[in-house]
């Protein structure tokens, strides 16, 4: 078999299991957030460190507006405190911040946070720290699909031209390039609306370890197990 023997350039991750996590040790979902954020920051160090080129974390999906209003007001408390306590750690690392999904749908405070943390990090030549927000994969494909229609409508492009290169300009993803590597943590084995337009030839990685346990050394493993996979793109062996 031939390996591709290489580090992944670009890293998306389904961050689950932290609400089990606390759970099992007879503590609020919540403390499991909480916790969750020190792996966020572990893994964005390490990657950074390994020069991977882009990191894509699903760290606010649509679906998470249906939890308890107490545990949505949580997690934008601990978006908004991350992205002010780490703009420090972002520019000493040369990382550029970026983020998809519905952004005008967060409270206003994150969207200023994180407006200027986009701003301060935008001329960053490291790594790409992408974070999806009021994120879902179809609602993307719909916004695209609505964006193709205006921009056509508008007479500003022709229907023949819709192709899945000219496709990919609409969504929200245009600039990025596709995960190589897609690590969902807490064990299930499924995508949850997450980049389902640019997933199309990654490799999943799923891990039963949650979270907040995610840490250097299950990174390394899934950076180890993804450089021994044979990527064929739907091709064959050479
Ligand atoms: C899934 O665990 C995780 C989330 C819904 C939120 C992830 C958020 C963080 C790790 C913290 C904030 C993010 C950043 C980028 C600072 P779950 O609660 O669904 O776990 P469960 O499946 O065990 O219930």
């Amino acid at each position: 078999m031939s390996e591709n023997g290489q580090t992944p350039s670009h890293i998306a991750i389904i961050m689950d299991g932290n609400g089990r996590w606390a759970r099992k040790r007879g503590w609020a979902r919540i403390r499991g957030h909480k916790e969750g954020v020190e792996s966020v920051r572990e893994i964005t160090r390490e990657c950074a460190k390994r020069h991977v080129k882009q990191l894509t974390l699903y760290a606010f999906s649509q679906e998470n507006w249906k939890r308890p209003q107490r545990e949505v007001n949580l997690l934008m408390k601990l978006l908004k405190d991350f992205l002010i306590k780490e703009r420090d750690e972002i520019e000493e690392n040369n990382i550029r911040l970026t983020a998809i999904g519905r952004i005008s749908g967060l409270p206003e405070d994150v969207q200023r946070e994180l407006a200027i943390g986009i701003e301060e990090s935008k001329n960053n030549t490291g790594m790409i720290l992408c974070l999806a927000l009021n994120y879902g994969g179809r609602s993307e494909i719909v916004d695209a699909a609505k964006n193709i229609a205006r921009t056509i409508k508008a007479g500003e492009m022709d229907l023949n031209e819709i192709s899945e290169e000219t496709f990919k300009k609409f969504l929200y993803t245009s600039e990025m390039t596709d995960p190589d590597l897609l690590i969902r943590t807490g064990g299930e084995m499924r995508v949850s609306n997450f980049l389902l337009w640019e997933i199309s030839y990654t490799e999943l990685w799923v891990t039963p370890i949650c979270w907040p346990d995610f840490r250097k050394r299950h990174l390394e493993e899934a950076i180890k197990e993804y450089a021994r996979r044979e990527r064929r793109f739907g091709g064959l062996r050479e």
